[in-house]
């Protein structure tokens, strides 16, 4: 056994519903081994356990390891690609670089620095958009088991509007997206998600191949873009005349479930609301990318109202950087910009990028919070010395309030440790 000393906060119950933040500020989190007991007072735990092997982090805060529901593999080198909406954006520097993930030397250096960067930034489980290459995606489910992460990814399919060589046939990505799943697909901490970048890249017969490759591994996850940018809209309904919704091209080909994840919906209609809500599929809020790359202001109150499932997606090379607490950060300021939009509190932010992420995959019985049984994903933030945030904190502040500097301005030189399943991953 196992007593973690620091400033233990965590959300085990939804904010949005009558839940809460949980504090211990001189607290604890007992483990045993690689599963949490219960998170509380030191002195209780102390007591409690008196055998036990104590770390002692006091001056420093314990989370539970963040859920990033949106990151995209090859596009470290996009981030900050100032000046361009996003179909520009992705023309002229996005889909050049996913080019160069052609190279398995290149995706297999990338894939390394992907993964230590996600741990760097506390985040312990993610749901990836890999690379349109094969090999590319086998690197980085590879560096993913390497380092220990919770990695569910795929590989990325389009045959159309894209660049010539980023684009496959509905039969190659079968066989492809087949022995990826073959290798990888429930193999330790990793999960498959079938990944057509957005239905402007994709035929209908490639869509059908997304439904056809979900229609025999049930549990397999889907993911992909909707409702970015009003251009991109456009396009696509200009592309499937038929349909009348966004929505309607993942829909018809049986694409949108319980276990589905849609990035950005920033212009969602309310059908397309409704019809996710019926379908328990969830939206993977990116704020930063959405401020970034110019997309608008993302209604968290219809998501809500509607029983759509969001958890927060850092949409790196889109978004800003990896930091789930800057995407917690931006969320809060994105609705506060907005009149009917809500105005979060720490421990609803908190929730976002932790449990509601891990609901969102499937591993609410696995991480998210510090409740007993819980595998012990967790990261621990320390102010750096002489830093604003260490200035901030001062002892009066309520707990909240020290979770809402933590946000504000706690970021990857705060990280100080990051565990999956009780071991560190950084380093
Ligand atoms: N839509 C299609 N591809 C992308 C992408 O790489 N990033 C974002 N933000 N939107 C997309
Ligand atoms: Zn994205």
């Amino acid at each position: 056994m196992k007593l973690l000393r620091a400033h233990v906060m965590h959300v085990p119950t939804n904010p949005f519903k009558e839940g809460q933040l949980e504090a211990f500020p001189d607290g604890a989190l007992a483990l045993d081994g690689d599963t949490v007991q219960t998170a509380g007072s030191y002195s209780d735990l102390a007591e409690r356990y008196p055998e036990a092997e104590v770390l002692d982090q006091r001056g420093a805060y314990l989370l539970p390891g963040f859920v990033d529901t949106h990151v995209h593999f090859p596009q470290v080198p996009v981030i900050g690609a100032l000046g361009l909406r996003l179909l520009e954006w992705l023309d002229k520097r996005t889909l050049p670089e996913e080019l160069r993930f052609a190279d398995p030397h290149y995706a297999a250096q990338q894939a390394d620095t992907f993964t230590r960067l996600l741990a760097r930034n506390g985040t312990t489980s993610a749901l990836v958009f890999g690379a349109h290459f094969k090999e590319a995606v086998d690197a980085l489910f590879s560096a993913a088991e390497a380092r220990g992460l919770r990695v569910t990814s795929g590989l990325v399919l389009g045959d159309r509007f894209l660049k010539d060589g980023l684009h496959t046939t509905p039969a190659r990505a079968y066989k492809e997206s087949r022995k990826l799943i073959t290798t990888w697909h429930n193999r330790g901490r990793l999960r498959y998600a079938v990944t057509p970048r957005f239905s402007l890249s994709c035929t209908d017969d490639l869509l059908a191949v997304c439904g056809r490759l979900l229609g025999e591994t049930p549990d397999l996850f889907f993911t992909s873009h909707i409702n970015e940018q009003l251009e991109e809209i456009e396009t696509v309904l200009g592309l499937f005349p038929e349909t009348e919704t966004y929505l309607d091209t993942y829909l018809k080909h049986g694409l949108v479930t319980d276990r589905s994840v849609f990035a950005h919906n920033v212009h969602v209609t309310d059908p397309e609301l409704k019809s996710l809500a019926e379908r328990g599929a969830a939206v993977a809020h990116c704020p930063s990318s959405n401020l970034f790359i110019g997309s608008g202001l993302f209604s968290l109150r219809r998501h809500l109202a509607a029983g759509v499932q969001v958890a927060l997606g850092s949409d790196v090379g889109g978004g800003t950087g990896f930091s789930l607490l800057k995407e917690g950060l931006n969320a809060y300021q994105v609705q506060m910009l907005q009149a009917d939009g809500l105005v979060l509190n720490g421990a609803q932010l908190l929730y976002l990028a932790t449990s509601a992420g891990a609901k969102v995959l499937k591993l609410e019985d696995t991480v998210g919070d510090f409740t007993a049984g819980k595998q012990a994903d967790l990261v621990l933030l320390r102010p750096p010395e002489g830093s604003t945030l260490e200035a901030s904190l001062s002892a009066e502040l309520n707990s909240e309030a020290q979770l809402a500097a933590l946000l504000t301005l706690a970021r990857e030189d705060c990280v100080v440790d990051v565990w999956v399943g009780g071991e560190s991953v950084i380093g």
